[in-house]
């Protein structure tokens, strides 16, 4: 079955909200075959985000993902890329949804508290950068 990255962002973590998003993905019905709280280097950051180097929020953005620990996982499952996204919501949190993880738990699109892979191409990549580097 589909594999995605899903990862809890500093300020996820620092607000205590490991558990509970754990526990959406459990609902759903996705499983997390491996996690670890880790710390994103400023070179793996820019790399991440690489995509959004010419942006003027981009300096932000390191600083951010690099502010404090992040819980990465491995979430598998039917679709877990597109599944993943759906209980993550839209990119702003104020424009998700209720019910969905940014909806229920962010306010801003500067601190958006998750992050999910785009596609499953992304997922292998992201999975190769985060646990086997
Ligand atoms: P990820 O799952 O984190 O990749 O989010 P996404 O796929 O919904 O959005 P995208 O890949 O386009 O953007 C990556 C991340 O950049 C977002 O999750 C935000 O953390 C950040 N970001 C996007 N737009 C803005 C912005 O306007 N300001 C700031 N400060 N951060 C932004
Ligand atoms: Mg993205």
């Amino acid at each position: 079955s589909e594999r995605a990255f899903v990862m809890i962002k500093p300020d996820g973590v620092r607000r205590g909200l490991i558990g509970e998003i754990v526990s959406r993905f459990e609902k759903k019905g996705l499983s997390v075959v491996k996690a670890e709280l880790i710390q994103v280097s400023e070179a793996t950051a820019k790399e991440h985000y690489g995509h959004l180097e010419a942006k003027p929020f981009f300096r932000e953005l390191v600083d951010y993902i690099t502010s404090g620990p992040s819980f990465a996982m491995i979430v598998e499952g039917t679709a877990a890329v597109k599944n993943s996204r759906y209980l993550i919501g839209a990119t702003n949190p104020a424009d998700a949804a209720p019910g969905t993880i940014r909806g229920d738990y962010g306010l801003d699109v500067s601190e958006n508290v998750i992050h999910g892979s785009d596609s499953i191409d992304n997922a292998r990549i992201e999975i190769e950068r985060f646990f086997i580097r």
